[in-house]
């Protein structure tokens, strides 16, 4: 397989997983590239279900190298759970698992920070993150004041700890927030960082050396276009570029080791948290969608926010990232629907936006024009083969590529690994 570079091109929950489970049976190095444990990517496999929020999707494949890259924000503690639990699942990690020793913590206080933050905006401003200490950690980071996944298990580091916490706690206690006791933290951090330290190296030359020995390598985005901090709906974003882009820096592997690049997509458009949604649907076709595609945070346990596909949100994320082809989840959800709506563009103040406005005053004020669509009102999710698809889903299918001028390359219909069909990639 050709080095593939997978991106959630909406606000998240793609289906990202799934997609990642399903091309990693073809690749040799599956690499997460951002984000951290705000991420829950499922995977069904049979009677199995598993949510992963630091480890990439390719550890479910036995044999596959997967790597957490240089530009993650790691919780130490969450990421033993999650190895914990894969291992006590039957799932091996040693030896195939590799943490980037350039990767930075993300330490009690990011999460204490995160927490407070929010808790003090208002119902309107509240970003909704989901308070894994994603923000603040990111912003120690930028600001060179973080603690890298490589310094964990160094002697002075109950030394740097003290020094952070004492600030950290300045901070916590203007937002009326309680403090945290150093010892607690350090004990937490320390305890985490010997399990961890088999699997800290470094990544940069690990993944490098897998390029250059003609190995192919499966990059995993976490999040989507939309939540990504340059080109997503600002300051309603996570704090990472979940866009292609991000994926050489928060790997280490240079721009021409991508050689496509696959935008995961749904057959229509979920979000969670605040900010601005044009096709949100706050009706009972919203809470349809809702409940037939099963729309609750798989991190958080949150009602995701359902609408209309977005083509307009399409164009962009196919722009933004360069999308090869598709990879459409989800049409399945969609399967009783008489009429369904694409929005193909968006009316403000008498203007009209064929791509996505970076003001988000003018984007909250934003109306979907919509384009109608006939549903074919027949179960897809049994279906094996995309041949067997009802004629009208084949041109549902087929108007979202046209409208978002990307092609298909894989189409999925359940949550299932089995039900997924490969037409391009
Ligand atoms: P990710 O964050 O992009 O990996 O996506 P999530 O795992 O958070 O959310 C996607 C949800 O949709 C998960 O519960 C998947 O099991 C499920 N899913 C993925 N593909 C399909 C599909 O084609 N049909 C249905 N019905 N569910 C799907
Ligand atoms: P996956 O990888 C959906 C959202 C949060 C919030 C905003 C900022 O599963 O698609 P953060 O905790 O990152 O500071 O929150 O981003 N968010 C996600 N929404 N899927 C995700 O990940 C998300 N990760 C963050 O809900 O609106
Ligand atoms: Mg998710």
């Amino acid at each position: 397989m050709r080095n593939t570079l997978l991106i959630g091109a909406q606000w998240g929950d793609e289906g990202k997983g799934k997609v990642v489970d399903f091309l990693s049976q073809d690749a040799d190095v599956v690499v997460r590239y951002q984000g951290g444990s705000n991420a829950g990517h499922t995977i069904e496999i049979g009677a199995e279900r598993y949510v992963l929020h630091l480890v990439p999707s390719g550890i479910l494949y036995p044999g596959k190298t997967c790597v957490i890259g240089n530009g993650l924000v790691i919780d130490p503690a969450a990421l033993v759970k999650e190895i914990k639990e894969l291992n006590e699942r039957g799932i091996n990690t040693t030896g195939r698992l590799h943490i980037s020793d350039r990767a930075h913590a993300v330490i009690p206080y990011h999460k204490a920070l995160d927490a407070a933050r929010e808790n003090k905006l208002t119902a309107a401003a509240k970003i909704g993150t989901t308070q894994r200490g994603i923000g603040p950690a990111y912003a120690d980071k930028v600001n060179r004041t973080g603690v890298r996944m490589g310094d964990l298990t160094d002697s002075n580091l109950a030394v740097t700890l003290t020094a952070r916490l004492a600030e950290k706690n300045e901070q916590l206690a203007l937002l009326g927030a309680p403090t945290l006791d150093a010892a607690a933290v350090i004990a937490e951090v320390q305890q985490a960082a010997e399990f961890l330290k088999p699997y800290i190296t470094d990544t940069v030359k690990l993944l490098n050396d897998a390029y250059k020995a003609k190995k192919s390598v499966l990059f995993e985005g976490a999040q989507g276009t939309m939540l990504d901090i340059d080109f997503g709906t600002y300051p309603f974003v996570t704090s990472s570029n979940p866009t292609s882009g991000g994926a050489c820096v928060g790997t280490g592997l240079p721009p021409h080791a991508v050689e496509r690049v696959l935008g995961v997509i749904k057959a229509y458009t979920t979000r969670v948290g605040g900010g601005p949604f044009p096709t949100e649907l706050l009706d009972d076709v919203g809470e349809g969608l809702r409940k037939r595609g099963r729309e609750f945070g798989a991190t958080t346990g949150r009602p995701r926010r359902c609408g209309w596909f977005d083509a307009v949100v399409a164009r962009y994320s196919a722009m933004v990232n360069g999308v090869d082809h598709w990879a459409i989840t989800k049409l399945d959800v969609m399967d009783e629907m008489e009429t369904i709506k694409v929005c193909v563009a968006y009316e403000c103040d008498g203007k009209r936006y064929d791509t996505v406005p970076a003001s988000i005053s003018i984007l909250e004020r934003c109306k979907p024009v919509y384009k109608e669509y006939p549903g074919w009102m027949t179960p897809t999710s049994g279906i094996t083969r995309y041949e067997d698809l009802p004629a009208k889903a084949k041109a549902y299918v087929q108007a979202l590529c046209d409208v978002s001028g990307v092609p298909l390359g894989v189409l999925s219909v359940s949550p299932q690994r089995s039900s997924t069909f490969r037409i391009a990639v």
